[in-house]
């Protein structure tokens, strides 16, 4: 018997329903290469993966192209359940499986009845109904570029761009890129267990630069799927990587990709200038010292003579209510700033993830955890599905959350 409290997805219902809906559900194991659900077919019920993976599919003029992959505990047909359409993709195990299906009507009672699962439902068809909907495959939205930056070190910019890009990847399931661009001594390959030469030395001079030159140079993150542009293997060789070299790899995989998220040195050379002129929106991360405050407000006030939109910059205070003496509030008045986000302090989750290359946001040990939550909001923001409210209403929002008064 499959205990279904077990998954997030069905966490927030009472056990008597959930021992309910197991009455009414089937359980069923295939073998590798099953097809489950074919596109255009009837959807009837909702599917749960209990074991093994699936790829969902989806048909562009005659050719078929990976949407997405479900894992052990996720969840599939939502989107068709509550928009009343028949399969939007077709759906291959590619291991051994065991699936439960849940009847549709058992589905939708239930989100009729319980608001927490339905608001569950809610968040995931928005995750997902815009690229099961999506009449043809190229969107023709260029990648969005978001810069995690600050020209003091240690403020916590790779712990956290490793984070929110491989939660873009695996749980948003959009198609991210990671550029390390801190050249002699980035962390990213650490950060995210991964151990590849492949790395931007390699596009150093090639002469006319394409696409299919970088891919060959990106190394996959199989946890998450999201790929990662690795710094040189050799400190010496940073100073080979110039800014054209860097705006080109951006300009070429623009359309090729939701999100380019950047990791950064702590320095502000051309390279860096080029950067942020380029993206979208620049993650200014500092924590609450004194020095911080400073160097972030040095930095505002550049931003603003540079003429950087004021709204393309966003203030995270990371490792918040751990230092002594100063108040986000306090902060963000010297700033004359608003705090976007708060990333609470969280050695305990934070540190064994850097020592074991794997980034908190898959972590079981993290689930509940404020840093898990403000990381998930920091993406829900990105990927545009909430809007940050800035300042003061945020930092009442956080304290709630967290229960500090
Ligand atoms: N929210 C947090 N809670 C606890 N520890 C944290 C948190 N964020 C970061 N850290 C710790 O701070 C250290 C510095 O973080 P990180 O390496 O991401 O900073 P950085 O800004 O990239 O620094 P650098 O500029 O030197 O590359 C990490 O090793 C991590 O252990
Ligand atoms: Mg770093």
């Amino acid at each position: 018997m499959i205990n279904l409290k077990n998954f997030s997805f069905f966490s927030t219902l009472p056990t008597r329903e959930v021992e309910k809906i197991s009455k009414h559900c089937r359980i069923q194991q295939y073998t590798s290469g099953t097809k489950i659900l074919i596109e255009k077919e009837e959807v009837k019920d909702l599917i749960l993966i209990v074991e093994g993976q699936l790829s969902v599919l989806k048909n562009y003029g005659g050719e078929k192209k990976t949407l997405f992959n479900l894992d052990p505990g996720d969840v599939y047909g939502e989107v068709e359940i509550l928009n009343g359409t028949k399969s939007l993709s077709t759906l291959i195990g590619y291991q051994e499986l065991k699936l439960v299906f849940i009847p549709k009507e058992v589905y939708l009672r239930l989100i009729g009845l319980y608001q927490g699962f339905a608001k569950e439902s809610r968040d995931l068809y928005t995750r997902r109904a815009g690229l099961l909907l999506e009449k043809t495959e190229d969107k023709g939205q260029p990648a969005r570029v978001i810069t995690f930056f600050n020209v003091k070190g240690g403020a916590g910019k790779s712990v956290i761009s490793a984070n929110v890009a491989t939660m873009l990847a695996r749980f948003w399931k959009r198609r991210v890129v990671l550029l390390d661009l801190n050249l002699a001594f980035g962390d990213q390959a650490i950060l995210l267990g991964l151990n590849s030469d492949k790395n931007i030395h390699r596009l150093a001079n090639k002469k006319s630069l394409k696409i299919n030159q970088i891919e060959e140079q990106l190394t996959l993150h199989q946890p998450s799927g999201l790929k990662v542009l690795l710094p040189p293997s050799l400190p010496e060789q940073a100073e080979t990587i110039k800014p054209e070299l860097v705006e080109r790899i951006i300009d070429l995989l623009k359309p090729h990709y939701d999100f380019i998220i950047i990791d950064t040195h702590n320095q502000l050379t051309d390279l860096e200038l080029k950067v942020l002129d380029m993206s979208n929106l620049i993650m200014l991360v500092m924590t609450m010292e004194l020095t911080f405050i400073k160097n972030t407000k040095i930095l505002l006030d550049l931003f603003q003579r540079l003429k950087i939109p004021r709204e393309k910059v966003k203030v995270v205070l990371n490792r918040a209510f751990k230092s002594l003496g100063l108040e986000p509030a306090k902060v963000e008045k010297s700033l004359r700033y608003a705090i976007s986000y708060f990333i609470p302090s969280a050695g305990e989750i934070v540190v064994p993830s850097v020592n074991k290359g794997m980034p908190f946001v898959l972590s079981k040990g993290s689930d509940g955890s404020g840093v898990l939550a403000s990381v998930r909001q920091l993406c829900a923001s990105i990927a545009g599905e909430s809007t940050d409210n800035g300042t003061w209403s945020m930092f009442a929002l956080f304290k709630e959350v967290f229960g500090l008064g």
